[in-house]
């Protein structure tokens, strides 16, 4: 799915450290009505360490912190009329001459989801062709490469069976049996706590050793409580399990454009932290309901002009090197 934000609390970073941690990234639908909410994520104690947007490129809102600092991983999310197209491949690897430090790339969004829910809706044949012109490239310089992410559905692991099978017929010859090749496997997630986890772990039969990326998930169309336990269950696995490498909650928006349910999101309608909002961050709660109308406070706003005054002093600082 995708959808298409100002209370930064000046609280001390670490209050939540529990369960801060470095796999912990911010999944980017950029906000067009309300500009500011996209300094939220990036603002000074974050615990996000990296982020996507289902795009090949770096969002305009955060060019200017450093790969180091806030990790961007490009995704190619469908494919064009020509399969073999290497657009995405190019658009990377001019990224990585630029000197823009990409370490890992995202496959297809949601192949076996329908087009109207989000999904790329991609053949496995088509999209293992598009895969070896793209991907394969981009492997063998080293980048690692996270799995197509189907959707939760019963139809998830059937395809991705029959991506790689393409994909073993295209790279193989002759009697050179060969395989795609893959570092990671993201997944999404919509559903309860329980469900998640039966996921991931019919994942890790079917692919032994495969590291898991939670690259979509929230319990969506839940009352406040559940939503808040399922967070809070959630980002305590995550933590604790070494073969989940990273996750990246699906509520970065204010609850009335949220397609997950209003209790789900990061912000309220004034573009206010909500609890499970804050404590993604690494913050304490906020007691603001999801709901609520309240508005940021002007802090905002310094927040923002402090990340891009930052942003500046890099670039600056880079152009004297
Ligand atoms: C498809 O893309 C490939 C790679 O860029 C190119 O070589 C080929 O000519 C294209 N085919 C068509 C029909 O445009
Ligand atoms: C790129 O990032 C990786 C992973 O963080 C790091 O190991 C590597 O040293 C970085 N390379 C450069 C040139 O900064
Ligand atoms: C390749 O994918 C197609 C669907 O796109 C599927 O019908 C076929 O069975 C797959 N091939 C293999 C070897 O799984
Ligand atoms: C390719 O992958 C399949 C399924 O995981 C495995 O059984 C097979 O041994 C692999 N082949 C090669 C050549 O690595
Ligand atoms: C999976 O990892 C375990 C522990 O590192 C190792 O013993 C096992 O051989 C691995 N299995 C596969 C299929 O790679
Ligand atoms: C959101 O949570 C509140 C408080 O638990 C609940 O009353 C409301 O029904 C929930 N909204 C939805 C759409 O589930
Ligand atoms: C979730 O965790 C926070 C601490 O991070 C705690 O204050 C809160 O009570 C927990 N909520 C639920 C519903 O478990």
């Amino acid at each position: 799915m995708v959808n298409s934000a100002v209370a930064p609390i000046l609280l001390l970073a670490g209050l939540a450290g529990a369960q801060s941690s470095n796999k912990r990234g911010l999944v980017f639908t950029p906000n067009a009505d309300w500009p500011s909410d996209n300094q939220i994520w990036v603002q000074s104690g974050s615990d996000l360490t990296w982020y996507y947007n289902y795009q090949s490129q770096p969002s305009p809102d955060y060019t200017s912190i450093s790969q180091d600092q806030f990790e961007f991983v490009p995704m190619m999310w469908g494919v064009s009329a020509n399969l073999s197209d290497t657009t995405f491949l190019s658009q990377v690897q001019t990224l990585i001459n630029q000197g823009t430090n990409i370490t890992h790339v995202l496959g297809f969004n949601e192949p076996d989801g329908s087009t109207s829910n989000g999904g790329s809706d991609i053949q496995p044949k088509d999209a293992a062709q598009a895969w070896v012109a793209n991907f394969e490239p981009l492997g063998k310089m080293g980048i690692k490469l996270g799995l197509p992410a189907t959707t939760g559905g019963p139809d998830g692991i059937p395809w991705l069976k029959q991506f790689l099978a393409n994909c073993s017929d295209i790279v193989s010859t002759g009697n050179q049996k060969k395989n795609c090749t893959f570092d990671f496997l993201p997944v999404h997630w919509y559903d309860n706590f329980a469900g998640l986890a039966s996921l991931i772990g019919e994942r890790r039969a079917t692919w032994p050793n495969t590291s898991i990326w939670v690259t979509e998930y929230a319990f969506a169309n839940q009352d406040l409580q559940t939503t808040q336990e399922f967070f809070n269950q959630t980002v305590d696995y995550f933590g604790k399990l070494d073969y989940v490498d990273r996750y990246t909650y699906f509520g970065a928006f204010r609850s009335k454009v949220s397609n997950v349910g209003p209790n789900a999101s990061f912000l309220n309608n004034g573009g206010r932290l909500t609890d499970i909002g804050s404590w993604y961050l690494g913050f304490s709660a906020t007691n603001v309901k999801p709901t609520s109308t309240n508005a940021a406070s002007s802090t905002g706003i310094v927040s923002g002009w402090t990340i891009a005054a930052i942003g500046l002093m890099v670039v600056c600082t880079n152009g004297l090197m």
